[in-house]
Protein backbone atom coordinates (compact mmCIF):
# COMPACT_ATOMS: atom_id res chain seq x y z
CA UNK A 1 0.00 0.00 0.00
CA UNK A 2 1.52 3.54 -1.36
CA UNK A 3 0.37 5.16 2.03
CA UNK A 4 1.44 3.76 5.46
CA UNK A 5 -2.30 5.08 6.91
CA UNK A 6 -5.43 6.22 5.41
CA UNK A 7 -4.79 9.34 7.71
CA UNK A 8 -1.98 10.03 5.68
CA UNK A 9 -3.52 10.06 2.24
CA UNK A 10 -6.16 12.60 3.84
CA UNK A 11 -3.66 14.62 5.52
CA UNK A 12 -1.91 14.74 1.96
CA UNK A 13 -5.43 15.39 0.38
CA UNK A 14 -5.87 18.56 2.60
CA UNK A 15 -3.08 20.21 2.69
CA UNK A 16 -2.93 19.54 -1.00
CA UNK A 17 -6.76 21.56 -1.64
CA UNK A 18 -5.94 23.87 1.73
CA UNK A 19 -5.00 26.88 -0.33
CA UNK A 20 -8.05 26.76 -2.69
CA UNK A 21 -10.18 26.11 0.43
CA UNK A 22 -9.19 29.30 1.73
CA UNK A 23 -9.76 31.28 -1.84
CA UNK A 24 -13.65 29.78 -1.88
CA UNK A 25 -14.05 30.64 2.22
CA UNK A 26 -12.50 34.35 1.72
CA UNK A 27 -14.87 35.57 -0.60
CA UNK A 28 -18.20 35.36 2.15
CA UNK A 29 -16.32 37.59 4.69
CA UNK A 30 -14.61 40.05 1.77
CA UNK A 31 -16.83 39.89 -0.75
CA UNK A 32 -18.96 42.88 -1.88
CA UNK A 33 -19.24 45.82 -4.17
CA UNK A 34 -18.84 45.61 -7.67
CA UNK A 35 -19.71 42.45 -9.54
CA UNK A 36 -17.22 40.70 -11.63
CA UNK A 37 -19.75 40.72 -14.74
CA UNK A 38 -20.40 44.66 -13.70
CA UNK A 39 -24.51 43.74 -13.77
CA UNK A 40 -24.02 43.00 -17.48
CA UNK A 41 -26.39 40.83 -19.22
CA UNK A 42 -25.58 37.27 -21.23
CA UNK A 43 -27.27 37.31 -24.43
CA UNK A 44 -30.18 35.13 -23.08
CA UNK A 45 -30.82 38.27 -21.32
CA UNK A 46 -29.78 36.80 -17.59
CA UNK A 47 -26.83 38.06 -15.62
CA UNK A 48 -23.62 36.43 -16.74
CA UNK A 49 -22.17 35.13 -13.26
CA UNK A 50 -24.68 37.52 -10.94
CA UNK A 51 -24.56 40.09 -8.52
CA UNK A 52 -23.14 37.56 -5.42
CA UNK A 53 -19.25 37.32 -7.55
CA UNK A 54 -17.55 40.30 -6.77
CA UNK A 55 -14.27 41.44 -7.65
CA UNK A 56 -13.29 42.27 -4.30
CA UNK A 57 -14.31 38.65 -3.13
CA UNK A 58 -11.91 37.06 -6.32
CA UNK A 59 -8.90 39.18 -5.57
CA UNK A 60 -9.55 38.65 -1.44
CA UNK A 61 -9.40 35.26 -2.57
CA UNK A 62 -6.89 35.12 -4.71
CA UNK A 63 -4.28 36.72 -2.24
CA UNK A 64 -5.23 34.75 0.78
CA UNK A 65 -5.34 31.30 -0.84
CA UNK A 66 -1.51 32.53 -2.71
CA UNK A 67 -1.01 33.27 0.94
CA UNK A 68 -1.50 30.16 2.42
CA UNK A 69 0.16 28.31 -0.03
CA UNK A 70 2.98 30.37 1.16
CA UNK A 71 2.67 29.42 4.63
CA UNK A 72 2.35 25.93 3.68
CA UNK A 73 5.76 26.22 1.56
CA UNK A 74 7.45 26.90 4.71
CA UNK A 75 5.87 24.46 6.69
CA UNK A 76 5.70 21.67 3.92
CA UNK A 77 7.85 22.59 1.33
CA UNK A 78 4.66 23.05 -0.24
CA UNK A 79 4.96 24.61 -4.23
CA UNK A 80 3.71 28.35 -4.15
CA UNK A 81 3.13 28.79 -7.67
CA UNK A 82 0.47 25.67 -6.70
CA UNK A 83 -1.13 27.68 -3.98
CA UNK A 84 -1.46 30.21 -6.42
CA UNK A 85 -2.84 28.03 -9.31
CA UNK A 86 -5.06 25.77 -7.03
CA UNK A 87 -6.42 29.38 -5.62
CA UNK A 88 -7.67 30.40 -9.03
CA UNK A 89 -8.82 27.28 -10.27
CA UNK A 90 -11.38 27.00 -7.39
CA UNK A 91 -12.64 30.88 -7.86
CA UNK A 92 -13.20 30.20 -11.52
CA UNK A 93 -14.53 26.83 -10.99
CA UNK A 94 -16.96 28.38 -8.50
CA UNK A 95 -17.75 31.51 -11.33
CA UNK A 96 -18.47 28.85 -14.02
CA UNK A 97 -21.18 27.31 -11.74
CA UNK A 98 -22.51 30.67 -11.48
CA UNK A 99 -22.65 31.22 -15.05
CA UNK A 100 -24.33 27.60 -14.74
CA UNK A 101 -26.69 28.55 -12.49
CA UNK A 102 -28.10 31.92 -13.99
CA UNK A 103 -28.48 29.99 -17.56
CA UNK A 104 -30.95 27.37 -15.51
CA UNK A 105 -32.70 30.88 -14.06
CA UNK A 106 -31.58 30.20 -10.58
CA UNK A 107 -31.37 33.18 -8.64
CA UNK A 108 -28.03 34.24 -6.66
CA UNK A 109 -27.42 32.17 -3.76
CA UNK A 110 -29.67 29.63 -4.63
CA UNK A 111 -28.49 26.29 -3.99
CA UNK A 112 -27.71 23.90 -6.70
CA UNK A 113 -26.35 20.27 -4.47
CA UNK A 114 -23.01 18.92 -4.95
CA UNK A 115 -22.53 21.67 -7.57
CA UNK A 116 -22.17 23.94 -5.05
CA UNK A 117 -19.98 22.02 -3.15
CA UNK A 118 -17.48 20.69 -5.75
CA UNK A 119 -17.56 22.74 -8.54
CA UNK A 120 -14.05 24.66 -6.00
CA UNK A 121 -12.64 21.11 -5.86
CA UNK A 122 -13.03 20.55 -9.66
CA UNK A 123 -11.30 24.10 -10.70
CA UNK A 124 -8.65 23.63 -8.07
CA UNK A 125 -7.31 19.84 -9.35
CA UNK A 126 -8.07 21.32 -13.09
CA UNK A 127 -6.02 24.43 -12.56
CA UNK A 128 -3.25 22.32 -10.55
CA UNK A 129 -2.30 19.87 -13.79
CA UNK A 130 0.27 22.28 -15.27
CA UNK A 131 2.40 21.92 -11.82
CA UNK A 132 1.35 18.34 -11.08
CA UNK A 133 -1.19 15.71 -11.65
CA UNK A 134 -3.17 14.78 -8.79
CA UNK A 135 -3.51 11.05 -7.82
CA UNK A 136 -6.23 9.24 -8.02
CA UNK A 137 -6.55 8.23 -4.58
CA UNK A 138 -6.72 12.37 -3.70
CA UNK A 139 -9.00 13.14 -5.59
CA UNK A 140 -11.41 10.64 -4.64
CA UNK A 141 -10.72 11.48 -1.20
CA UNK A 142 -11.36 15.41 -1.90
CA UNK A 143 -14.55 14.62 -3.75
CA UNK A 144 -15.89 12.60 -0.34
CA UNK A 145 -14.58 14.89 2.13
CA UNK A 146 -15.34 18.49 0.41
CA UNK A 147 -19.17 17.96 0.44
CA UNK A 148 -19.50 17.85 4.81
CA UNK A 149 -16.76 20.20 5.13
CA UNK A 150 -18.56 22.83 2.73
CA UNK A 151 -21.97 21.71 4.29
CA UNK A 152 -20.39 22.04 7.85
CA UNK A 153 -18.59 25.38 7.48
CA UNK A 154 -21.40 27.34 5.17
CA UNK A 155 -23.48 26.65 8.26
CA UNK A 156 -21.71 28.13 11.07
CA UNK A 157 -20.79 30.99 8.75
CA UNK A 158 -24.68 31.21 8.94
CA UNK A 159 -24.89 30.60 12.51
CA UNK A 160 -22.15 33.43 13.02
CA UNK A 161 -23.91 36.02 10.76
CA UNK A 162 -21.51 35.91 8.37
CA UNK A 163 -23.42 34.74 5.36
CA UNK A 164 -27.39 35.13 4.70
CA UNK A 165 -28.36 30.98 3.70
CA UNK A 166 -27.02 28.30 5.34
CA UNK A 167 -25.52 26.83 2.13
N1 LIG B 1 -18.45 36.04 -3.06
C1 LIG B 1 -17.93 37.19 -3.63
N2 LIG B 1 -17.16 37.11 -4.75
C2 LIG B 1 -16.89 35.93 -5.33
C3 LIG B 1 -17.40 34.74 -4.77
C4 LIG B 1 -18.20 34.84 -3.64
O1 LIG B 1 -18.15 38.29 -3.12
N3 LIG B 1 -16.12 35.89 -6.43
C5 LIG B 1 -19.24 36.16 -1.81
C6 LIG B 1 -20.69 36.61 -2.03
O2 LIG B 1 -21.06 37.41 -0.92
C7 LIG B 1 -21.43 35.30 -2.02
C8 LIG B 1 -20.68 34.49 -0.98
O3 LIG B 1 -19.31 34.91 -1.17
O4 LIG B 1 -22.78 35.46 -1.66
C9 LIG B 1 -20.81 33.00 -1.11
O5 LIG B 1 -20.42 32.55 -2.37
P1 LIG B 1 -21.15 31.36 -3.09
O6 LIG B 1 -21.85 30.50 -2.10
O7 LIG B 1 -20.18 30.73 -4.02
O8 LIG B 1 -22.21 32.14 -4.00
P2 LIG B 1 -23.78 32.29 -3.93
O9 LIG B 1 -24.13 33.42 -3.02
O10 LIG B 1 -24.43 30.96 -3.69
O11 LIG B 1 -24.13 32.76 -5.43
P3 LIG B 1 -24.35 31.88 -6.73
O12 LIG B 1 -25.82 31.60 -6.82
O13 LIG B 1 -23.85 32.74 -7.85
O14 LIG B 1 -23.54 30.62 -6.59
MG1 LIG C 1 -20.66 28.27 -6.07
Amino acid sequence: MPYETITDLIKEAIIFIFPAYCANAIPVLAGGGKPIDLNKKFPDGKPVFGSNKTIRGFIAGLAVGTVVGVLQNLLFNYNIFLGFMVSLGALIGDLIESFIKRRLNFEPGRMLPIADQLDFVFGALLFSTPIIIPKLEVVLVLILITPPIHIFTNFAAYLLKLKKTPW
